[in-house]
């Protein structure tokens, strides 16, 4: 197989904090799970008490530049609790970033956490160095750091850059109107890091996005929902801290699958509740989570009218009385609360949650206003996806390789090798590419946008539809997406979005040329 030793990836894990996970194998526990869940050791709040937190808004330092510190802070999450959260500017979520397409950002991350990091913009069209590719990473002022001996190849000195206490972010934002996210992509780390808080969200504006009708200001909502476990103290629960579960883990089969908590926040907050009007609301729903799929709903028959994927903008809006979304996947959707009476309550709810993690958040209708806002019939202009133009079609296999303790997470049977890329697309291409998995993988490519062909024989699901990043690609399925590179040569890579999955090396580079 592909020649990783099981010392090699075992190290690594030891390093990820998943030490003695999963190797022994993980049993899919039911067709719609993507994760093994993890209980918390504390009491948990009754839900729909904590308001909803809306994160502060970046503030440029000076006209398109930003500066943010990674560090550590304690917050009350739990209430009558304090976690210590790893956050750009001390915050989780970090602060949403509010830009407008064609301004370029710059953002220098200072990093002073006690861990190296790399920030990746999770849709960006962003040149390959400020990319946050895992081995360019940024280590805090005065800290040392040896690349770790690892089972990928990347201890190899060439493949690491070593920027010390900050980079700038170079983010020229020449892409559609769009709600995009950043979270750290550190080499192997990705998971642990992202679970201790290192995610915020960037909302792309644009004149076509600004002209339509919708709900705007304090009635377009950006809601990041992931799930987490706290231990008694408060501080969050992974593996690593807790070693009789790392035993029973390496006993059981443990985490291989993904990790997924049994709190479920939104924008940091234990199954908030929000007071609105009666009045449409501009949801930007993003799942953060590590490995948690969600079916959401909303209770008492409410539709989500959505007007936008991954990146922007719907032709025309699309109903959902559900919507799947994997790790990684954004949805932009209008709720519509305007004939509700004042008073009523409304609940975000999770279709495929067990127990508490069924639900989400609350709306509680507080308050009757004349609402102007409309879901225009036509929304914007979207290329219909056309497989004839495709230079090439090229086969990614997300699957489970090897056998006992010499398994991995893989694509195209290899484990991930930085500076190896499986792909060269030109420049200016379109290609298709077909993703296979024996799992639930949502699939995440960096750079390249595309818009979903097929999932086996059928055409694209309701939920598929308009331009997108990560596509929720479900255990023995086949999807062809056609993807389109604009923007950049260089270096940009491909993986599965279970942020678990990730640091267990399904990962692979492509070189667009
Ligand atoms: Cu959202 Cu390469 O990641
Ligand atoms: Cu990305
Ligand atoms: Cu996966």
């Amino acid at each position: 197989m592909s020649g990783l030793t099981r010392r090699g990836f075992l190290g690594t894990l030891a390093g990820a904090g998943l030490a003695g996970a999963g190797l022994a194998g993980c049993g899919v526990a039911g067709a719609e799970v993507s994760g093994k869940a993890l209980s918390s050791a504390l009491p948990l709040p009754r839900a729909f008490t904590v308001p909803l937190p809306i994160p502060a808004t970046a503030r440029p330092v000076s006209p398109g530049r930003y500066e943010v510190t990674q560090r550590a802070a304690k917050v009350e999450i739990i209430p009558g609790t304090t976690t210590e959260v790893w956050g750009f500017e001390g915050t989780f979520p970090g602060p949403t970033f509010d830009v407008r397409r064609g301004a370029t950002a710059t953002v220098r991350v200072r990093n002073e956490l006690r861990v190296p990091t790399s920030t990746h913009l999770h849709g960006g069209v962003t040149p390959p160095e400020s990319d946050g590719y895992p081995t360019d990473v940024v280590v805090a002022a005065g800290r040392g750091f040896r690349p770790p001996p690892s089972a990928h190849g990347h201890h190899d000195p060439g493949q690491w850059t070593f920027n010390p206490g900050s980079k700038d972010y170079v983010y020229p934002l020449d892409q559609r109107a769009a709600t995009l996210w950043y979270h750290d992509h550190r080499m192997d780390f990705t998971a642990p890091q992202v679970w201790r808080g290192l995610a915020g969200m960037m909302v792309v504006r644009d004149d076509e996005d600004d002209a339509l009708p919708l709900p705007k200001g304090e009635r377009d909502i950006p809601l990041m929902i992931c799930d987490r476990a706290f231990e008694e103290d408060g501080s969050f629960r992974y593996p690593s801290l807790d070693p009789s579960l790392l035993v029973r883990a390496g006993v059981e089969g443990g985490y291989m699958a993904g990790v997924e908590g049994d709190v479920i926040l939104v924008n940091g907050a234990p199954w908030p509740v929000l007071d609105v009007d009666t009045a449409r609301y501009r949801l930007r729903l993003l799942n953060a989570s590590n490995a948690r799929r969600y079916r959401l709903e909303l209770t008492g028959g409410g539709r989500f009218v959505q007007v936008g994927s991954d990146l922007g903008l719907l032709a025309a809006p699309v109903t959902h009385q559900s919507i799947t979304i994997a790790p990684g996947e954004r949805f932009d959707v209008v709720a519509d609360f305007s004939d509700r009476p004042v008073g009523a309550e409304i609940t975000l709810v999770n279709t495929l949650g067990q127990g508490r993690a069924r639900d989400v958040m609350r709306f509680r209708v507080t308050r009757a206003v004349r609402d102007d806002s409309r879901v225009p019939a036509r929304l914007s202009d979207v290329e219909p996806a056309d497989r004839a133009g495709a230079a090439v079609t090229r086969v990614f296999d997300f699957r489970r390789t090897g056998q006992g303790p010499d398994q991995a997470w893989t694509i195209n049977g290899r484990p991930y090798r930085p500076g190896v890329p499986l792909a060269e697309p030109r420049l200016g291409s379109t290609e298709v590419w077909r993703f296979a998995s024996d799992f639930h993988h949502p699939v995440h490519v960096h750079l390249g946008h595309f818009q979903v062909l097929s999932r086996g024989d059928k055409g694209p699901s309701a939920t598929d539809a308009g331009w997108k990043d990560t596509v929720d690609v479900r255990p023995y399925e086949i999807v062809d997406v056609l993807v389109r590179f604009t923007g950049y040569r260089g270096r940009y890579m491909l993986h599965c979005h279970n942020l678990e999955h990730e640091d267990m090396a399904m990962m692979a580079d492509f070189q667009v040329v």
